[in-house]
């Protein structure tokens, strides 16, 4: 075997892999068998070089055929390739004692790793040292020495002594010279399709190659039709559309009808005022409202109604006392961005109002609304709302929970409570609760009351006619469905793109169905 050193090994290590594949080749051409590891070792080549260009020769086509195994071998450690280079230090400390007159022993000592290399120099019986003059003088006990350590490391290196149970393996070993190692290698052998004269396959038939009638001796590669492919890519709902297909599909089927959504901007007037919310109301405040700076105002408002909601606020109306407050017609212009979607509602309703005779009507809406909220992981300054309206003769409260237990039953949720709640525009007010099976508790699933009158005989409905409404968030229905804790994970800068591509089409559970 070739030792591991030699010009014209380390010479092939800068080779380009081409030049590699050629010669591996030319190896296997006069050989049965190439083993990757002793190749490897003989021409003085990164192991992993051998083997990538072993992948990329078998990547060719039916040209060699290789097969993995692993075995145990040893291997120098890092001190042990210096020692490889530089001679062991028991060596190299007696190369430093001057044949004819020794050395001071400290002087000697000075030497690096001279603990070790005294120590043992002199149980090989190298040196002697003579104590009787001051400092103690070291002395060759021997003409020559041979450097067995250095010896023993390089037929290691290249693989001349592979067993770790040799003897003097095992005095190296303790020395934490030497080491066990696993080896994975390869051995390569011929294959049908052998030959030293490989050139890269044809990929692809090209009107050149038709051209000149090149294609008729090409080596083409051979097409894998087992092959994936490419995934197309595509486009993908977020889990909030999703959603709300579900929900609007549940308004559609019992009946209701979609309200125009498509205005962010409001004005005070439909916002606050239609809806009888005071004009000093803590949710006309900065701190929960975004306000437009430009254009800041709306002048234009269906003056007649707006005269009455003013009276309505201002002394009363309509059998109501009203707020009794100087009520401000700048303060009503401003606008917002919404902050409920029943600003929406409340321009359906009066444009219902105006109808010659009044007739019944069911409305959903769901869509964006924006609160200055303090964000933090289930709240965002923007989020939708989900809201139903039904406008009908004498509707009562127990018309607005059949409604609900109707609604939420088509969610999955039958289990409903009520709790009495205060909204400026509803009398009286309920917030929903329905019992969550997974989390084992109850949790607030919407808001909803009946309309007053306050609210709806200004429009010009007339008082036998009542509405019963309710509203939720999309969010968290959805974040509920998708397991999704964090509604930063769910909207804004910092959503996965994968997560829409990910999550199934959204099913609310289907209730079992008791009609
Ligand atoms: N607008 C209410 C909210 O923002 C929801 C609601 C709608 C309440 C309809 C009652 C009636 O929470």
């Amino acid at each position: 075997m070739a030792t591991s050193k030699g010009t014209a090994a380390s010479a092939s290590t800068t080779e380009k892999s081409s030049s590699l594949q050629t010669e591996i080749l030319l190896y296997l051409s006069t050989n049965n068998e190439l083993n990757t590891w002793s190749y490897a070792k003989e021409r003085g080549l990164d192991h992993q070089l051998v083997v990538g260009t072993i992948r990329s020769i078998e990547s060719l086509g039916d040209v060699i055929k290789s097969e993995q195994h692993t075995s145990r071998s040893i291997g120098l450690t890092d001190e042990a390739k210096g020692l490889l280079r530089d001679g062991s230090y028991e060596y190299n400390i007696f190369q430093a004692i001057p044949a004819d007159k020794g050395i001071e022993q400290p002087q000697l000592m000075k030497l690096p790793n001279a603990n070790i290399g005294f120590a043992k120099a002199m149980s090989k019986g190298w040196l002697q040292v003579d104590k009787s003059s001051k400092p103690p003088m070291v002395k060759r006990k021997v003409d020559t020495v041979q450097d067995e350590v250095q010896h023993l490391l390089q037929r290691i290196h290249s693989l001349e002594l592979t067993d770790s149970s040799a003897e003097e393996v095992v005095e190296l070993k303790k020395r934490k010279l030497v080491e066990d190692v696993t080896i994975n290698y390869f051995t390569v052998t011929k294959s049908a399709g052998f030959s030293t004269n490989i050139s890269k396959p044809e990929t692809d038939l090209t009107a050149e190659m038709l051209q000149s009638g090149s294609w008729k001796t090409a080596n083409f590669k051979p097409k894998n039709f087992h092959a994936k492919g490419l995934l197309p890519s595509y486009g993908c709902l977020h889990p909030l559309l999703k959603v709300r297909t579900e929900y609007r599909q549940i308004f559609l089927e019992m009946g209701f009808t979609e309200m125009p959504t498509n205005n962010f901007v409001e004005n005070s007037f439909w916002n606050f005022d239609a809806l009888f919310t005071p004009q000093k109301h803590p949710a006309r405040d900065v701190q929960d409202t975004f306000f437009l700076s430009d254009p800041a105002v709306t002048t234009k408002f269906p003056e007649e109604y707006l005269q009455k909601v003013k009276q309505v606020h201002a002394t009363g109306a309509f059998g109501s006392i009203g707020y009794q407050y100087d009520w401000q017609l700048d303060e009503t212009q401003k606008n917002v961005l919404r902050t409920h979607t029943t600003a929406v509602s409340t321009r359906m309703l009066y444009q219902l109002a105006q109808e010659k005779t009044f007739r019944p009507a069911k409305y959903f809406s769901i869509d964006k609304v924006f609160r200055n909220e303090n964000l933090d992981s289930t709240h965002l300054a923007e989020f939708n709302q989900i809201e139903g309206l039904i406008a009908d003769y004498n509707l009562t409260l127990g018309d607005l929970i059949g409604v609900l237990y109707q609604f939420f039953r088509k969610l999955g949720m039958t289990k409903l409570r009520f709790k009495p709640a205060y909204n400026p525009y509803t009398e009286p007010s309920m917030e929903i609760f329905s019992y969550h099976e997974g989390l084992q508790r109850w949790i607030e699933v919407g808001n909803s009351g009946m309309f007053r009158p306050e609210m709806l005989l200004p429009m010009g409905f007339s008082e036998d006619v009542s509405v019963i409404a309710w509203g939720l968030s999309l969010e968290r229905p959805t974040m509920i469905l998708y397991g999704i804790n964090n509604i930063r994970d769910l909207v804004g800068p910092e959503v996965d793109l994968k997560m829409c591509r990910r999550n199934p089409i959204c099913r609310v559970i289907p209730a079992k169905s008791e009609e």
